[in-house]
This record gives C-alpha cells, sequence and structure tokens, in this order.
C-alpha cells in the first residue's frame, strides 16, 4: 500500500509507466564512444510526459545528456511555460545513474518545491529524491 507516501511521489504505476518509456528512450542513445546508454522521462505537471536520451558527438565536449534533451523536447512541444512534476532517468548498463552537476542546473529551471528525481543509484536500488535537495544552492539571477 501506499500509507507512507508523501504526496509529492508518483505512484507504483505512474513510476513503472516512466521507467518503461525512459527504457525505450534509452534503446535510441547514440552513445558510441561510452557506450552509456540513458534515457529520461520528464512527467509534466498537466501529466504529459516527454523522452530524451543521451547523444554523444565525435568532439566529446558537443554530447547533450538525455536529461537535457527530454527537457529541450517538452519546451519545444510544450512551450516555455512547462513545470516538471518528475523526471525519471534509467540506463541501460546497470549502473547508477544520478543527473550530472549540469542537468541538475537544466532540471531545476523547470522545477517546482514538489519535484521529485527517481534514477538507479550507487547502492543497487532505484531511488528517489526531491529536486531542491539535489541541487540546493542552483544559480539564479532572480
Ligand atoms: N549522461 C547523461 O545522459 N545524463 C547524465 O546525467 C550524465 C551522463 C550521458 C552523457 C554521456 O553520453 C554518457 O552519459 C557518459 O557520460
Amino acid at each position: 500500500m501506499s500509507q507512507n507516501r508523501s504526496s509529492d511521489e508518483l505512484t507504483q504505476p505512474q513510476i513503472e509507466d516512466l521507467c518503461r518509456r525512459a527504457i525505450a528512450a534509452a534503446h535510441n542513445a547514440y552513445a558510441p564512444y561510452s557506450r552509456f546508454r540513458v534515457g529520461a522521462a520528464i512527467l509534466l505537471e498537466d501529466g504529459a510526459i516527454v523522452t530524451g536520451c543521451n547523444v554523444e558527438n565525435t568532439s566529446y565536449r558537443l554530447t547533450t545528456c538525455a536529461e537535457q534533451n527530454a527537457i529541450a523536447s517538452a519546451v519545444t512541444l510544450h512551450g516555455p511555460h512547462i513545470r516538471i512534476r518528475a523526471v525519471v532517468i534509467v540506463n541501460l548498463n546497470s549502473a547508477a545513474s544520478p543527473p550530472c552537476g549540469a542537468c541538475r542546473q537544466t532540471i531545476h529551471e523547470f522545477s517546482t518545491p514538489q519535484t521529485e528525481i527517481y534514477f538507479p543509484s550507487s547502492d543497487g536500488t532505484f531511488t528517489h529524491t526531491p529536486m531542491r535537495d539535489l541541487l540546493p544552492s542552483a544559480f539564479s539571477l532572480t
């Protein structure tokens, strides 16, 4: 049962649906250099779901992360006022993949105090953390 679930957390069926979509996106990853295939599924506040995968480049620093590609697609498809309810991150390498620092700042841009991030952690579990705890001192001009 979900008696101990905070209202910010997703239900198990929601998590499973987002995981399936993130895994499907990860299968499209272009990662010939690292071979690390990442997928992200973003649930927007209005219920829309958008996915992304990492896209590498032979000029390594031009690589884009799954989370950032998903957010770029979300803005492209749904406009500049999107708010992120949750992000689910997976990889096909059975490894930990919390969002990198740059992705945290990008997710922060469209987050609310309720935004939750789900990812495979280094202890082998699939865990979740409020976005505000992943980047407590985010850069802001305002
Ligand atoms: N990567 C992501 O897609 N998301 C992250 O948050 C961290 C890293 C990708 C970038 C690169 O293609 C591969 O993982 C290895 O760093």
